[in-house]
C-alpha cells in the first residue's frame, strides 16, 4: 500500500505511525466506535467480526501482516463497521486520523491505493454473499480455506492457517461439529492436515473442485430467494447427499 510513496512522504508517514503491542484477545475497537485511527498489522492476526444481540458472532475477515484495517470509518467519518480484536499477540502501527487525512489528500497515488482497497473490500463482501447463497456448506468451507491459503502464497504448504475450528464456524456459518466432521473427512484423504489451533491445506485443487461442485449442486437445486436469504436457513442446511464422507 505504501511502497510507491516517495522516500520523503514515507518518512513523514513513519513519524505519524505509533507501534503498539497487543495481547491475544485485546479489543482494538468495537463496532459503532468513532473512527479516529487507521491500523496496519506488523505481526500477528487481527479478527474483524460482528455480533448479533443474542451473542452470535460472524467473522468477516482475518487481517494479517502487511494488511491495513480501520480505513472505512477513518475515510468516511462514520462509526466503525465491525469489531477488531487481536487474534494472537500482535504488533500494529496506529496512525491518527488527524494526521492521516491531510496526508492522504496530499498523495493522489496513495488515495488511489485506498480506492483499490475499498474496491477489494466490496468484492470480498460480494464473494462472501455469493458463497452463502450459491454454495452448500462443504463448498463454503472449501472456498474459505482456499481464500485463507491464497493470502499465504507463494508457499502455502509451509504456512499453516492459524485458526480454530470455532473461528472457522463463525466465518462459514456452520456449526463447529459439522466443521470438525468435514475437516476430519478431508484430513483422512490428505487434503488438509489438522494441527493444534491451525490447518494446512495440502491439496488445493481437490478443495477447488469441491468448492465448484458445491456451487453447481446448489444452483441445480433452484432454491427460492426467500429461502436463500433466510439467515436461519443458511446457518445449518443439511449437506447434499453424503457430502461430508466424500
Ligand atoms: P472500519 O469500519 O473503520 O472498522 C472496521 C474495519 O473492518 C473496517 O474499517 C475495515 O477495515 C474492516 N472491514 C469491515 N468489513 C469488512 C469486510 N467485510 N471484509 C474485510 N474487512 C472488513
Amino acid at each position: 500500500m505504501f511502497r510507491d510513496l516517495e522516500p520523503e512522504a514515507l518518512d513523514q508517514l513513519c513519524r505519524y505511525a505509533k507501534p503498539t503491542l497487543l495481547k491475544r484477545g485485546a479489543t482494538i475497537f468495537a463496532q459503532d466506535d468513532p473512527g479516529d485511527s487507521l491500523y496496519a498489522v506488523i505481526s500477528g492476526t487481527v479478527k474483524i467480526s460482528v455480533s448479533s444481540p443474542d451473542g452470535r458472532n460472524a467473522i468477516l475477515n482475518l487481517i494479517g501482516p502487511g494488511e491495513l484495517f480501520g480505513e472505512m470509518a477513518v475515510l468516511d467519518g462514520q462509526s466503525r463497521s465491525a469489531d477488531a480484536t487481536a487474534n494472537a499477540n500482535c504488533e500494529i502501527l496506529v496512525i491518527d486520523r488527524r494526521d492521516f487525512l491531510p496526508f492522504v489528500r496530499s498523495q493522489p497515488t496513495l488515495a488511489m491505493k485506498f480506492i483499490e482497497l475499498l474496491c477489494a473490500r466490496v468484492r470480498g463482501t460480494s464473494e462472501q454473499a455469493a458463497r452463502i447463497i450459491l454454495q452448500d456448506l462443504p463448498g463454503r468451507l472449501a472456498s474459505t480455506l482456499l481464500r485463507l491459503t491464497e493470502k499465504r502464497k507463494p508457499d502455502p504448504e509451509s504456512r499453516p492457517i492459524a485458526i480454530t475450528q470455532q473461528e472457522i464456524s463463525e466465518m462459514v456459518g456452520m456449526t463447529r461439529e459439522s466443521i470438525n466432521k468435514q475437516l476430519r473427512a478431508w484430513a483422512a484423504r490428505r487434503w488438509v492436515r489438522l494441527e493444534h489451533g491451525s490447518i494446512v491445506v495440502l491439496n488445493e485443487s481437490a478443495l477447488q473442485e469441491f468448492a465448484e461442485a458445491g456451487a453447481r449442486e446448489r444452483q441445480l437445486r433452484h432454491l427460492p430467494l426467500t429461502v436463500l436469504f433466510d439467515v436461519g436457513a443458511y446457518k445449518e442446511r443439511p449437506p447434499a447427499s453424503a457430502r461430508p464422507d466424500r
